[in-house]
């Protein structure tokens, strides 16, 4: 199998793992894992939704299963334990594999487990939403949600393989659908941040090919999720621990992940939180004239365009709300940073001086 993308981390003694973004049969899928296992153990974490509607493509045996509940509140230390005690109690040693089937939740925790059970066991990433494809299950970021801080507790990770397969797109909702957007527009804001060209065609892109993208035309999302990814893999192989250019790819997370934390992680999708920060962080750098109008209004139009409106009400607790931020991974020494917007397709990291402007746009 000829991957379509090949990821090298150099400072992961070159570890390199393939991708393969595909429109085969779910059913194939299902071969190739069989394959990739052959001759070993595995441990399968699937979303309970994705297990109900691909059980008969991929007929797992039941023992080799851990369903997990869908929601962002099931990324949790609890089931972190219960899926480790399933790998312990099916004799799982580090020369086995976990297999994550689902979407970010799935990959994220799954990936946790792997990254964690006897220190590191094989871990194979089978995104099934817009979001996990573009995104979450690559790049190596895996992790758990506390009560009151969004993925706090985590590790890096790669995995040994993503299998992509656009087929499970057809049964997302369109709200995912929407969501797995969120995502992707950060990569237009930020595409000049991600390369050494600084050229940035994207926003072009989504704006001209909109009503065929959203149509799902698969020609184009393929296209589109390889240029996404391109653009993670070319920042995560030059920093995959977040030691500086990592940062970029948390436009719009600081106030997003807020957002999430304050609602209980109810209230909006990853993606939908995420659009709310970059509106938040486009606002705040229009204020403080880091950006000018007309590119403020290009960015508005084309989160409009994906159909994003004002997913965000305003009605929280603001001091609240900056308090958590305050407590962002990402914070330093108790004040926020965030990632602004500074020209087209451009983001910097800035320490946030004047809280009090920042409240004003919230
Ligand atoms: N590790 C990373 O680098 C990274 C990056 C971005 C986001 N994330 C994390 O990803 C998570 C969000 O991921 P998500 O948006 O995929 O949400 P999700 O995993 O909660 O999935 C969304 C919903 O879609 C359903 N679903 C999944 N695949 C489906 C399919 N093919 N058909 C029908 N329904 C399907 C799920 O059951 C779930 O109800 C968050 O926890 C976020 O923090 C991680």
């Amino acid at each position: 199998m000829k991957p379509s993308i090949l990821v090298q981390i150099p400072q992961d003694n070159l570890k390199s793992y393939p991708i393969y973004i595909e429109k085969e049969p779910i059913c194939n899928l299902a071969a190739k894992l069989d394959e990739q296992t052959a001759g070993r153990r595995r441990l399968v974490v699937i979303s309970k939704k994705v297990y109900k509607l691909y059980k008969a493509d991929f007929n797992f045996d039941k023992n080799e299963l851990f369903i997990l509940n869908d929601g962002e509140n099931q990324k949790n230390i609890q089931n972190y334990l219960k899926i480790v005690e399933k790998a312990v109690s099916l004799g799982l040693s580090r020369k086995d594999a976990i297999i994550a089937i689902g979407g970010g939740v799935v990959g994220d925790l799954a990936g946790f487990v792997a990254a964690t059970y006897m220190r590191g066991i094989e871990l194979i990433q089978v995104p099934t939403t817009l979001l996990s494809f573009v995104d979450s299950s690559v790049g190596g970021k895996t992790g758990l949600d506390l009560p009151k801080a969004k993925n706090y507790v985590g590790a890096f990770y790669q995995p040994s393989m993503v299998f992509i397969n656009l087929n499970f797109i057809l049964t997302l909702d369109k709200r995912q659908i929407l969501s797995g957007y969120g995502e992707v527009l950060k990569y237009a804001f930020i595409e000049a941040s991600c390369k050494s060209d600084k050229s940035h065609l994207l926003i072009e892109f989504l704006s001209i090919a909109a009503d065929r993208i959203l149509d799902n035309n698969m020609n184009l999302l393929e296209r589109l999720i390889k240029i996404c990814l391109e653009l993670k893999i070319s920042v995560v192989t030059k920093d995959e621990t977040e030691g500086g250019l990592r940062k970029v790819l948390n436009f719009g997370h600081t106030f997003g992940h807020a957002l999430e934390t304050i609602t209980d992680f109810k209230k909006y999708t990853h993606g939908e939180a995420v659009v709310c920060g970059m509106v938040l962080a486009f606002d705040y750098a229009l204020k403080m004239k880091m950006i000018n109008q007309t590119y403020y209004n290009l960015a508005m139009d084309l989160i409009e365009k994906y159909g994003f409106k004002k997913v965000y009400d305003y009605k929280y607790d603001k001091a609240k709300l900056l308090h958590i931020m305050k407590y962002d991974k990402k914070a330093n020494q108790g004040k926020i940073t965030m990632i602004l917007p500074n020209k087209k397709a451009s983001v910097v990291e800035c320490e946030i001086e004047d809280e009090c402007k920042l409240m004003e746009q919230i």
